[in-house]
């Protein structure tokens, strides 16, 4: 029999629950045992540790949040940390561990667990889309999709009463991933990411052009973009026009599981289980030319490239796309 540990480490994101409810159906199903830790690794660390209630996370996979409470306190940064997480998973007889986290969890975790040769499954989890290896992180899909449901209800008051201006932020941290990709899905006017910089005599123009032309102009602007408060007064000023602005802020980690993120957790699910009773090393779950595999060479010691430049100018309608 198998013992599995399950630790959500960072931001949650959608897709989390519907992970945790596959696998604990693979699992139980063939005898073996899976707990979680009840706070991310602080929780580990105290040995706070309870088995899934299956029923009840079943009950929650096409929703967001985490049925596994997550902790973002850095507690391995100390070498005796380290240490007492070896000795914590050993007296508490895990086999394995299946570890969700954005960036900074595949960076600084993944390679431990690998070094003590403790089979894992690392879930790149984050809406933000920024783990270097990977085309597509757990929870991106509905957030993108969340989005949209915002956009739609932007745009019936964009046409019910022409003439004005909106601009949309999204969640995205200080990378342009997510807001760009749904600039580009959704067809707006103008996309504002921190890699990218921008000249406000030319948004102002742009947007102007954009009411003459289609009667509104809605822009999309990441959270990480640190001239946003200077926008939203120049941007009424140059115009001569009142900019409406909304904020998606945490709602948007915490929408509905979209079809593409309840497929990739099943297909992740399926992946870490036949890993772990392979009885192979593991490592991270990475989409790769639309595949999932997995890797355990060290791919996250690498940073991300900027978003795609050409769907920039795109949206933009810049000279180079
Ligand atoms: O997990 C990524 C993310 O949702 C970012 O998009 C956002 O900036 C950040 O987390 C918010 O973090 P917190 O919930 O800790 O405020």
């Amino acid at each position: 029999m198998m013992k599995t540990l399950m630790v959500v480490s960072g931001g949650d994101a959608p897709g989390i629950n519907t992970l945790i409810a596959r696998y604990t159906m693979l699992a139980q199903a063939q005898g073996d045992s899976v707990v979680g830790a009840m706070g991310g690794f602080e929780a580990v660390l105290s040995g706070q540790f309870r088995p899934i209630d299956l029923s009840m996370v079943r009950r929650m996979e096409g929703i967001g949040g985490s049925y596994l409470p997550s902790s973002r306190v850095p507690v391995l940064a100390e070498e005796n940390a380290r240490a007492q997480l070896r000795q914590t998973l050993q007296d508490n007889e895990i086999d394995n561990v299946v570890l969700f986290g954005g960036d900074g969890t595949l960076r600084y975790v993944l390679p431990l667990l690998l070094e003590w040769q403790i089979p894992v499954a690392a879930i790149p989890t984050t809406i933000d889309n920024d783990v270097a290896g990977t085309e597509r992180t757990l929870g991106f899909d509905s957030a993108c999709n969340f989005a949209y449901q915002t956009i739609e209800g932007i745009l019936a008051t964009a046409h019910a009463l022409p003439g004005r201006l909106f601009l949309l932020e999204t969640l995205g941290g200080d990378t342009g991933y997510l807001a760009l990709e749904i600039a580009y899905a959704a067809g707006v006017h103008a996309v504002l990411v921190p890699e990218y910089d921008f000249d406000m005599n030319w948004l102002a123009d742009r947007l102007k052009q954009a009411v003459i032309r289609d009667s509104f102009a809605l822009a999309v602007v990441t959270e990480g973009v640190k001239t946003l408060p200077n926008l939203l007064e120049d941007i009424p000023r140059l115009t001569d026009t009142r900019l409406r602005f909304s904020r998606l802020g945490h709602a948007q980690r915490g929408g509905q599981v979209s079809h593409l993120d309840r497929k990739l957790a099943t297909e992740m699910a399926h992946l870490a289980y036949e890993t772990f009773k392979a009885g192979q090393p593991g490592g991270a779950l990475m989409v790769r030319q639309n595949q999932l595999l997995i890797v355990n060479e060290l791919v996250t010691v690498a940073h991300k490239a900027p978003p795609d430049k050409s769907l920039y100018s795109h949206v933009n309608d810049l000279i180079d796309h």
